[in-house]
């Protein structure tokens, strides 16, 4: 851990690195701006990316990887069978993450292909912690109805419950005594929740839904995305385990679970990647065969060496404390500058962004003229930072209805890179925040124009009304 002398302490906790390779960039005119949201239909992921000045839409491959993590990616050999590679990237997740087997994929979503098909009978239930947009796709397409049993403080943004993440152990006890234990695929616990602010779940009660699942003979499957994150905010926030390190701390909340999907594009720090780690052979068996099938050997996942070397890097560099705690400080940093401006955010600060309530911010527009995406537009066309909609429009519809699913939060996403931007960025950021919030009544709702058939949120089109 990074000490000072004594008493001296420096404003911000630094960058624990140095910045050997840059890219520059400039922000373009107000006119152009303006422009460029009306060309993308007032949705920020149809931006092109040389018209975005500071780039928050997502945390996903959008890392600066390490020197170390570049050198053995130049390494490592690129043959196929039995490469070097391989090894160390699944030795790398046994010691880091504690399961047993190992598959490596393209990204997470691929992940939870393989698991859902493995693990879930149609008809069964699978249940979550709120939800993420792939992982509810692809346990719908196995055929899984879908459940949410998060505890209720998740679904309110002023709510500074330390873990809003956890299930609810009452709402599961409820759940199994209702429906029967064999009617459950699996539960899936999510780290750091994404949907809910970057929320985390806590190791007590992750232990304590654990244990009822064990009882109950229920899978436990963690989406272990970003994991070191959450295991950051367990040591701030969880007394009991303040003195452990963020590598016991992930170890330890592993070890609660039988399985755990990973998208290696966040914490794990690379570009592309995902990993599938299991402990029952059987069901390694299965995912294996499907890897076979969809994404490459279950010794590459279809990748090459050189990503499985990246990847083992930085499951190492990702529970690093110097790391770990600069990434998050940076976010809470940034939270803090908002929200001590009077801005309506989602409370309290989560890992790896910061959420602004659309709803509490512009609350003249009726949650059917998309509030978060007339403001992610509006914060792009005032200072050329790229935000994400995380509301109505990313809840999609109702496969059974079609109808809107409807969305009990509608936030805007400020999603910081790791390892990519510094704090004078974030000031850039804050300002322009609260530039559209000076003037927020000027903003009115949005019409869709343009809807695909799922996960529209990526392409749909809006024009304002
Ligand atoms: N699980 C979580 C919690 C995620 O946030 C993501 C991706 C995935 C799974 C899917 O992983 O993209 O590698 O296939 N989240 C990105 C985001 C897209 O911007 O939040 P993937």
């Amino acid at each position: 851990m990074t000490e000072y002398h004594d008493d001296f302490a420096p404003t911000h906790r630094p960058e624990p690195y140095f910045i050997k390779v840059v890219e520059p960039f400039r922000l373009k005119s107000a006119a152009e701006r303006t422009r460029a949201i009306r060309d993308a239909g007032y949705n920020p992921f149809l931006l092109r990316s040389e018209d975005i000045y500071i780039d928050l839409l997502t945390d996903s491959g959008t890392a600066a990887m390490s020197n170390r993590q570049w050198a053995m990616m130049l390494e490592v050999q690129e043959s196929e069978l039995g490469s070097a590679a391989s090894r160390l990237f699944v030795e790398r997740c046994r010691e880091v993450l504690g399961f047993r087997y190992i598959l490596p994929t393209h990204q997470g979503r691929a992940a939870e292909h393989l698991l859902s098909q493995a693990m879930i009978r149609p008809g069964q239930y699978v249940i979550n912690n709120m939800y993420f947009t792939t992982t509810r796709e692809h346990q719908e397409r196995a055929g899984g109805v879908f459940v949410d049993l998060i505890v209720e403080e998740a679904y309110d943004p002023r709510s500074v419950y330390p873990f809003k993440g956890d299930i609810d152990p009452k709402k599961l006890v409820d759940f199994i005594a209702k429906h029967g234990a064999e009617r459950i695929a699996y539960v899936c616990i999510e780290t750091n929740v994404n949907m809910a602010g970057g929320q985390p779940i806590s190791l007590g009660m992750t232990k304590e839904i654990s244990a009822i699942c064990r009882y109950h003979r229920i899978p436990v499957i963690f989406d272990a995305t970003r994991v070191a994150e959450n295991a950051y905010l367990i040591k701030q926030r969880e007394a009991a385990y303040a003195d452990w390190t963020i590598k016991e701390i992930i170890l330890e909340l592993m070890a609660q679970g039988d399985g755990c999907t990973i998208s290696a594009k966040k914490d794990v720090l690379v570009n592309i990647g995902g990993i599938l780690g299991v402990n029952d052979p059987g069901l390694y068996e299965r995912c294996a065969a499907l890897c076979a099938t969809f994404e490459g050997t279950p010794w590459s996942g279809g990748l090459a060496s050189r990503d499985l070397a990246a990847m083992a890097v930085g499951l190492e560099e990702m529970t690093d404390y110097d790391y770990i705690s600069s990434r998050v400080e940076q976010v809470h940093y940034l939270w803090s500058r908002v929200k001590e401006a009077g801005v309506p955010v989602v409370e309290p600060p989560g890992g790896h962004a910061v959420f602004l309530d659309a709803q509490a911010f512009l609350p003249h527009i009726p949650q059917e003229e998309f509030p978060a995406q007339r403001l992610a537009a509006a914060l792009y066309e005032t200072a050329g930072v790229r935000g994400m909609e995380r509301g109505i429009v990313s809840a999609g519809r109702d496969p059974s209805t079609g109808r809107h699913r409807g969305s009990k939060l509608e936030l805007v996403r400020l999603t910081i890179p790791r390892r990519v931007y510094t704090y004078s960025h974030m000031d850039v950021v804050a300002d322009g925040v609260l530039d559209v919030f000076r003037h927020r009544e000027r903003l009115t709702g949005l019409r869709m124009v343009y809807e695909p058939p799922t996960l529209r949120f990526f392409t749909a089109r809006f024009e304002p009304r």
